[in-house]
């Protein structure tokens, strides 16, 4: 693998890693890579096409032909992400696309089918690369890992707010529920689960604020890569 710096940002739904993710990547100057979407636009994608969620052929097929484009900018606090050139940025951030992003990826040849697109975004002058597990099987010689959690109820919190914020909306014990049951899917299944890499650090952002993360992740990242 190329000896370009990545730093890997793991950890369960709501746990921060996509803000965190999108910050430093913006603070550093480097490529990012949110490999969560990927998950959710097959899904998105499989329900546009009616292509049945059980079909893991065509499944593993409309994945590794994903027409997607993303467009990172410093001045928007997400990825405008692109479906066959549909704007899809808020369509694929409902919960409903997130369950069904983690039966998709609970498929291993979906897994498989996205396995060489996410390496390519190992690109000078670096990476972030957020999702499940950018640590343990797709950076595993990353130069850092972080690893971050949080608790259910923060995360379930987190969560609510950010939708709310975005218009969407959704109850709190639902939210709950469904962070529940897609804890169990992701950390339970065999294809990849959810698990901290056994060299990552982790970072319990229950009582911080993003600030006090992205400063800690910061300090790493400065003895780590060469960076100023
Ligand atoms: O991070 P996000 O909530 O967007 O991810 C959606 C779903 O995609 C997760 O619940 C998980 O099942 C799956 N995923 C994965 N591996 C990754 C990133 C996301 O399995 N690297």
């Amino acid at each position: 693998m190329s000896n370009i710096s990545v730093l890997t940002i793991d950890g369960p739904s709501g746990s921060g890693k996509g803000t965190i993710s999108l910050l430093l990547a913006q603070k550093l100057g480097w490529h990012m890579l949110d490999s969560g979407a990927l998950y959710r636009l097959v899904a998105f994608g499989a329900e546009k096409h009616q292509i049945d969620l059980q079909d893991e052929v065509k499944l593993a097929d409309y994945a590794r032909t994903l027409d997607v484009r993303f467009e990172q900018a410093d001045d928007r606090d997400e990825l405008a992400t692109f479906l066959e050139g549909e704007d899809v940025t808020q369509g694929i951030r409902t919960e409903t696309a997130g369950n069904a992003a983690s039966k998709v990826a609970a498929i291993q040849v979906v897994r498989n089918a996205l396995l060489a697109r996410q390496r390519d975004f190992n690109q000078a002058p670096g990476l972030v690369a957020d999702g499940r597990d950018m640590g343990t099987t797709i950076f595993p010689d990353a130069g850092l890992k972080i690893f971050l959690t949080a608790s259910m109820e923060e995360r379930a919190d987190r969560r609510y707010k950010q939708l709310k914020g975005k218009g969407i909306d959704v109850s709190l014990p639902a939210l709950l529920t469904e962070i529940a049951e897609r804890d169990a899917r992701d950390s339970q299944r065999t294809a990849s689960p959810l698990k901290p890499a056994v060299d990552a650090i982790q970072l319990d952002t229950s009582n911080l604020s993003i600030d006090e993360v992205i400063q800690r992740v910061e300090q790493l990242c400065q003895q780590r890569f060469d960076i100023s």
